[in-house]
């Protein structure tokens, strides 16, 4: 399975990180900037992940700003995409367990080492549950289909 990630600069410490983490899990990862800590936007690496996560079925994200909420805000604008913000262990697991997220998001100012390793732990191993889940992640998704 393929990861893509990415942060803003308030997030890019711990990027480097996450890809080290993932690449150690065995995944194949491609970091998708930004390549130094200078000050950007991060709707722009949102939309980055979140359309290479869109555009490859079966893929997933990883998205770290300083909150991990503007992240999860625009990587959801983009159809196919389900941006989980997590803080903790449990609702990395819950997010893939009951949510089906294709993409986690957290904040670098908000989590350790540790919470973070853990929540790529989570996020990595758990699978959708399925069953009374699916309906309601399907609900979700026909929410882009509305006007
Ligand atoms: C940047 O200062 C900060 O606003 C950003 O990283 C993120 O936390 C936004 O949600």
């Amino acid at each position: 399975m393929k990861y893509y990630v990415g942060s803003d600069h308030a997030g890019f410490a711990v990027k480097g990180l996450v890809v080290e983490m993932l690449k150690n899990r065995g995944f194949e990862v491609e970091d998708m900037g930004p390549d130094t800590d200078e000050r950007v936007d991060y709707p722009d690496f949102a939309e980055k992940v979140a359309r290479a996560v869109a555009a490859e079925k079966g893929s997933r994200g990883v998205l770290i700003c300083g909150t991990g909420l503007g992240m999860s805000i625009a990587a959801n604008k983009i159809d196919g995409i389900r941006a989980a913000h997590c803080q903790d262990f449990y609702t990395a697991q819950m997010a893939r367990a009951h949510n089906d997220a294709n993409i986690l998001c957290f904040g670098e100012r908000v989590s350790g080492a540790g919470v973070i390793e853990s929540m790529i732990h989570a996020f990595t191993t758990t699978p959708f549950e399925g069953g009374r889940h699916e309906g309601r992640v399907e609900k979700i998704m026909a929410l882009e289909k509305r006007d």
